[in-house]
């Protein structure tokens, strides 16, 4: 297991601001069902998921990205040109080259550093773990975005992947902060179980021509029982493992906001770590699951429900491709 990479405490870093963007357009389980051999009542009892936003033909992943981006930023009361770097956290980038986060350091009008993180779904934890560490050893502010548009990379006939995703944007402004608290975090990855979850065609391993086109191996592939099992065990022990080197209890969590995948892998997350269901904020049922999107947007809804109190300790936790973990705790701060 990875040995601690923060302090204790975590880092004195502050959320400062907090946006959202999902797209216009709403998708519920019947539309899919017109479509697809499937059913409302199998995607809702198999994942929680109701409905997701899907993406306009001409919005692209640092679309979504930039509206989160100004969201946040207005919620801040900071510029653009206040930012020392803008990362985007995703997995669908609009461009296999060039990275996503120039194009939104862009259209915000700033040429601060700015590039991707692909930890796939545990792509924001990493990303505000890599971004809390540059905001406490002085760059300033930092803009962490977690941005997808995954409805393009499933495949739309493959109904054991198309009814689970959705896509949107959610974004965080980080700022030093003494009085508050980002991590401590546990990350983690194992390559040997990349293929439970991967694309496995359309890259360097196998680039995209004719075959590729007529397999659909360019397509979102997953072992979705697998993927679910180890969701379960790596969510839970790398909570378990924040609060330990915290010093913190189960019952000193006043939230938890885990990666939006299925609502039995968060009920079970929950379970193995003792927390009421009521505890663990629940937005996948309305958005799907939107990767590296996901914990940023079931922030903002979390905040948007009240849920989010001054002085609440809040417990990140995180799965996805790579396969890849991650978990952190932050101290929520009314500015
Ligand atoms: O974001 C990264 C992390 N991702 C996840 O955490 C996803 C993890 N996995 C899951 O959430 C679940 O495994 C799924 C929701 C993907 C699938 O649920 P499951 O209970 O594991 O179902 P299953 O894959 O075992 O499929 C059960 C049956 C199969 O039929 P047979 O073989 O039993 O006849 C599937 O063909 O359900 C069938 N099926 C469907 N039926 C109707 C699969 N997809 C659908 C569908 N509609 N959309």
């Amino acid at each position: 297991m990875t040995a601690a990479t923060t302090p204790t405490g975590g880092w004195p870093v502050a959320i400062a601001g907090l946006g959202a963007r999902l797209p216009d357009r709403v998708v519920t389980n019947d539309d899919l069902a017109e479509v697809l051999d499937t059913s409302d009542e199998w995607i809702r009892t198999r994942t929680g998921i109701r409905e997701r936003h899907v993406a306009a033909p001409e919005e692209a992943t640092s679309d979504l990205a930039t509206a989160a981006a100004r969201d946040a930023l207005r919620d801040a009361g900071l510029a653009a040109t206040d930012l020392a770097a803008v990362i985007v956290a995703t997995t669908s980038p609009d461009h296999q080259v060039a990275a996503t986060a120039p194009l939104v350091a862009s259209a915000l009008g700033v040429t601060a550093p700015a590039f991707d993180l692909n930890a796939a779904c545990s792509g924001f934890v990493y990303a505000l773990r890599v971004a809390s560490g540059m905001v406490a050893t002085g760059d300033g502010a930092v803009l962490v975005i977690g941005a997808e548009t995954l409805t393009r990379i499933a495949d739309p006939e493959d109904r054991s992947t198309a009814v689970l995703f959705g896509d949107g944007a959610g974004a965080v402004v980080l700022v030093p902060d003494d009085d508050a608290r980002l991590g401590p975090f546990s990350l983690g990855a194992d390559g040997e179980g990349a293929s439970m979850l991967w694309t496995p065609s359309g890259g360097t391993r196998r680039p995209f021509d004719a075959e590729v086109l007529a397999d659909r191996s360019h397509y979102l592939s997953m072992r979705g029982g697998d993927v679910y099992r180890n969701a379960v065990v790596r969510m839970a022990d790398s909570a378990r493992e924040v609060l330990a080197q915290a010093g913190l209890e189960v019952a000193d969590v006043d939230l938890l906001v885990g990666h939006q995948a299925n609502v039995r892998i968060l009920d079970a997350v929950a379970a193995r770590l003792g927390l009421p269901t009521e505890l663990s904020h629940i937005s996948v049922d309305r958005h799907g699951n939107t990767s590296a999107a996901s914990i940023p947007l079931a922030l903002a809804d979390a905040r948007a429900q009240g849920k989010l109190r001054d002085g609440a300790t809040v417990l990140l936790a995180a799965f996805g491709a790579g396969l890849t973990w991650g978990a952190c705790l932050l101290t929520w701060k009314d500015r």
